[in-house]
């Protein structure tokens, strides 16, 4: 048997596996349905797809927080099992791990040892910096560009990269994402109209409506329960609720992003100022998206598409690409310890 080579990133909504030998690029969602506590039920979209829908002994669980690894042991049974599922048969293989930047040493390892401890067999495990890989992913030269401005608007974190010349110059992650933005609508929904929506629809509305304004979305009819009497109802729920909801995330994102510009030394704060700023994550999906960042922030602001799957296309081209090697690097490197 050939092995492979496994470019992993770790979405806290959703895992982006790419499997070298297939050259394909595996989505799963990032969730694990237990009965009783212990006894695993589905993993993946199978769980997810059980969320909300399930008696009070079945939980659906996610194993991941703001884009790093909550809950060890549970995680680990989930890639055990997506190992072996989904007709992605992992093998004995390397494994290169995105990681955000700004995460403790010990957070970085539980990504490596996480394969190191699962039955699949590892020969090597590297990461590489998640900023790095995404822009990468987007199709920019990171080792020749001098100045790059990148943000990846995920689940549950929004990560600003700033990079130069393939380094990480300066990052931060903010934590939140799109599963707080969903919390948030159905917050508001239940506030504003006394009318008990799930996640999954506040999702459905929330990629609906978007940040466009757009004449034949003003409204859309959406089925829930009614707070005072319990009964289910369908009802309206405008787009004016949901953009409220959602430019209060956006407005946070963009603030740090002002921040981080003033942080930025001047020779890549010019090359930034010529380049524009990249959007990457599923939330760059959202129609008006884009728009609302360039009336913000005034400058050029570039999405691509597919925009989630940016992190797991660079660990892609790095894979095929030998230039990029550099950029890896294993935990157990004597230079990497020198390094810290
Ligand atoms: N068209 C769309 N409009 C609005 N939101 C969208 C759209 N498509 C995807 N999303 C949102 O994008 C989010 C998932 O993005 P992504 O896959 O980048 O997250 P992740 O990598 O799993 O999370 P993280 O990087 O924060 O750990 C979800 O909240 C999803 O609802
Ligand atoms: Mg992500």
């Amino acid at each position: 048997m050939v092995n492979s080579t496994y470019g992993l990133d770790f979405g806290t909504y959703d895992l982006k596996i790419y499997d070298h030998k297939e050259n394909k690029i595996w989505k799963f969602k990032n969730a694990i349905a237990v009965k009783a506590g212990k006894n695993i039920l589905a993993v993946g979209d199978a769980a997810y797809a059980m969320r909300e829908k399930t008696p009070d002994f079945i939980q659906v669980l996610f194993p991941m927080k703001s884009g790093v690894i909550a809950d060890f042991e549970l995680m680990q049974k989930l890639m055990q099992i997506l190992s072996f599922t989904h007709g992605n048969r992992m093998t004995a293989g390397n494994y290169l791990i995105a990681v955000p930047s700004d995460i403790t040493e010990v957070e970085k390892r539980a990504f490596v040892e996480l394969m190191g401890y699962s039955n699949v067999k590892i020969q090597s495990a590297k990461i590489v910096e998640r900023g790095i890989a995404a822009a990468i992913g987007m199709g920019i030269s990171v080792l020749d560009e001098k100045g790059i401005f990148i943000v990846n608007l995920g689940g549950e974190s929004c990560e600003l990269s700033v990079l130069s010349q393939g380094g990480v110059v300066l990052t931060r992650r903010l934590k939140t994402g799109g599963v707080q933005m969903d919390k948030a609508i159905v917050n508001e929904v239940r506030h504003q109209q006394e009318f008990l929506i799930g996640q999954p629809t506040a999702e459905h509305i929330k990629m609906y409506f978007g940040m466009l304004d757009s004449t034949q979305k003003k409204e859309i009819m959406i089925a829930g329960r009614d707070l005072c009497s319990g009964l289910p109802k369908r009802e309206l729920v405008s787009a004016a609720v949901v953009h409220s909801i959602l430019k209060e995330f956006l407005d946070e994102y963009i603030s740090a992003i002002n921040v981080m510009l003033k942080r930025i030394p001047p020779d890549i704060r010019r090359q930034i100022n010529r380049n524009g700023i990249f959007l990457c994550g599923g939330i760059a999906n959202m129609a008006g998206v884009k728009t609302y960042f360039q009336e913000k922030l005034k400058c050029k602001i570039l999405t691509t598409d597919q925009p989630e799957l940016c992190v797991a296309k660079g660990l892609q081209e790095i894979i095929k690409n030998s230039k990029y090697k550099k950029m890896t690097y294993s935990m157990t490197d004597e230079n990497y310890r020198w390094l810290k």
